[in-house]
């Protein structure tokens, strides 16, 4: 088979499936087993594929007809403009959290005018998607990402090696903000908020293998961000901040539940692109 027909048969056995975005999906298989880009893949139709290229790509699909995300597939994902090693033990890094990312540096911009060197905790930190996204765009911050999940944090720790910044951000193991050995100047946290009740209309893309860790919020989808807050006495130094991410529509309740803990606190719900509020900004 020559590489013209390897991407039309991917391509087609996709869409026969119902995959959204077949085409793209193909074009990711074929240029992780070739080693070539998209552009390449265009460039070099009629390469022949080598009998073993052939059934790597049939295995691959076959994956993918099972619904396992083609970002496991890979083991890679990109977010920020930067690629990260991901596996089945880690959160696929979702293109709405980089809003959360664009509002830390925002801010720690702005706190570190002052020239003090800022410091913030990233907490459920999964591959290390936001931790390290702030260690490359704010070089002088000293950062600690926390994780429940030791395996997630091994990925997080192959990450941080990647790029360079193992000695900016420290990994720690364990329950949101207990593990964090000194008061920080800002908290980002992209916890579970899933509902028990919305499991059952998740896709099996993300039921079957997405780490239920991962997704899981409880009876309203707030009790990781509850206990968050509970734990927040202490953990924040004087002025501090913190930025959520939530889920469509939990706006108005996170609102109320911050102020039930924090009545004094400033609150601003910032809309993404579609106009969904996602990220909850909020000064001490
Ligand atoms: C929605 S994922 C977000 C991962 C990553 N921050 C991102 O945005 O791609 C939530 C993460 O929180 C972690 N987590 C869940 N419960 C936790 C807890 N009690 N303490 C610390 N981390 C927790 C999960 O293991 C998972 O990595």
């Amino acid at each position: 088979m020559i590489l013209r027909e390897a991407l039309q048969s991917a391509t087609q056995t996709l869409r026969r499936a119902g995959i959204a975005d077949a085409s793209v999906e193909a074009e990711l298989l074929l240029g992780h087993i070739l080693g070539m880009s998209k552009t390449q893949l265009y460039t070099e139709p009629e390469r022949s594929l080598t009998s073993v290229e052939t059934e790597h790509l049939c295995h691959l699909v076959r994956r993918r007809l099972d619904h396992e995300p083609a970002a496991y597939i890979l083991g890679h994902c990109e977010f920020y403009g930067i690629d990260f090693f991901i596996d089945c033990h880690t959160f696929i890094s979702r293109p709405e959290t980089e809003l959360l990312v664009e509002k830390a540096v925002e801010l720690a911009h702005r706190i570190s005018q002052s020239g003090k060197r800022i410091t913030i905790a990233d907490v459920g930190t999964g591959c290390g998607a936001i931790a390290i996204s702030l260690a490359l765009a704010l070089p002088q911050a000293k950062i600690y990402a926390t994780d429940i999940s030791a395996s997630a944090l091994q990925v997080a720790g192959m990450n941080c090696r990647h790029h360079a910044v193992n000695s900016k951000v420290e990994l720690l193991q364990g329950n949101l903000l207990e593990p964090l050995p000194q008061p920080v100047d800002m908290i980002v946290a992209n916890l579970p908020y899933i509902k028990s009740c919305e499991f059952k209309d998740l896709s099996p893309e993300i039921i079957n293998f997405e780490p239920t860790v991962a997704l899981a919020g409880g009876e309203d989808g707030l009790d990781k961000i509850q206990q968050m807050l509970e734990q927040m006495p202490g953990k924040l130094n004087y002025g501090g901040c913190f930025l959520l991410e939530i889920g469509q529509g939990q706006g108005r309740m996170v609102t109320s539940l911050i102020k039930s803990y924090f009545p004094q606190a400033s609150i601003e719900l910032i809309s993404d692109l579609g106009g969904i509020e996602r990220v909850v900004k909020v000064g001490l």
